[in-house]
């Protein structure tokens, strides 16, 4: 496995890995600045390509801050790995992830972050928002880069295969093939739709971004407050009733 490297808005790194078995991609992002921050790890198992990929930008002892949104494995399995070659870098995750599982997973000890808190790594204000549920378990998070307008979206707008860094149209389709595509497989029933769904999501569609930095499918470029309430409104058809909608 091998990581490609695409920056897909100033600063802004998106280090994509293809994974041949599950046939989707595994994209983490680095933001450069005087504080750099990586967000996702990556798995532990595909560490090695991921480290390949920023140490192409960046020399990866120079980590200063690693996000991600809720604990699994393509999110923070590889976290210990990273804070053993970045000696000053710490964990950044959500009150509820630090208290019930980072706390004790991690070898160094996280920072949590309140919602809606501000993390300055220099030139870039990241802002943390607490989305339970949202895109799924309890302790999920997003990451909002107010100087580059850029959402770190986990899992939001998934889509498989190995496509392009970036588009700037159809990621909404994309997204809403994936999800009806997932319905009847293994691995169904990935995203719940809670009382919480639709104020999450209009809440992120407010912040009005123009970079969307997609985990799993090319990330997006373009009118973003659109983008996330088509997706809102495909959540809500499809994954409100038991049956998917249909
Ligand atoms: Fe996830
Ligand atoms: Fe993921």
């Amino acid at each position: 496995m091998q990581s490609k490297v695409t920056e897909i808005a100033p600063d802004t790194y998106r280090i994509s890995t293809f994974h041949p078995d599950s046939a989707i991609q595994f994209n983490q992002f680095l933001i450069m600045d005087d504080e750099p921050f990586l967000m996702h790890t990556g798995f532990k198992r595909m560490f090695q390509a991921t480290l390949e990929g920023v140490r192409s930008i960046i020399d990866p002892a120079k980590l200063r801050w690693i996000g991600f949104s809720h604990f699994e494995s393509d999110e923070c399995g590889a976290l210990n790995e990273w804070l053993g070659v970045a000696p000053h870098a710490q964990a950044v995750c959500s009150f509820v992830g630090a208290m019930v599982m980072v706390n004790d997973f991690a070898d160094r000890a996280p920072r949590s972050l309140a919602d809606n808190e501000v993390l300055q790594t220099g030139r870039h204000r990241l802002q943390f928002l607490a989305t339970p549920h949202v895109p799924h378990c309890w302790d999920a998070g997003l990451v909002f880069d107010k100087a580059e307008r850029t959402l770190l979206s986990p899992d939001l707008f998934f889509h498989p295969g190995d496509p392009e860094p970036i588009v700037e149209s159809d990621i909404g389709g994309r997204a809403r093939d994936a999800i009806h595509g997932s319905l009847d497989g293994p691995l169904a029933k990935d995203m719940p739709y809670t009382p919480y769904t639709d104020s999450t999501l209009e809440r992120l569609a407010a912040l009005e971004p123009t970079t969307l930095a997609v985990m799993h499918g090319s990330s997006f470029r373009g009118d973003g407050r659109k983008a996330i309430l088509d997706l809102a409104a495909v959540i809500k058809t499809i994954l409100s009733k038991p049956e998917g909608g249909s």
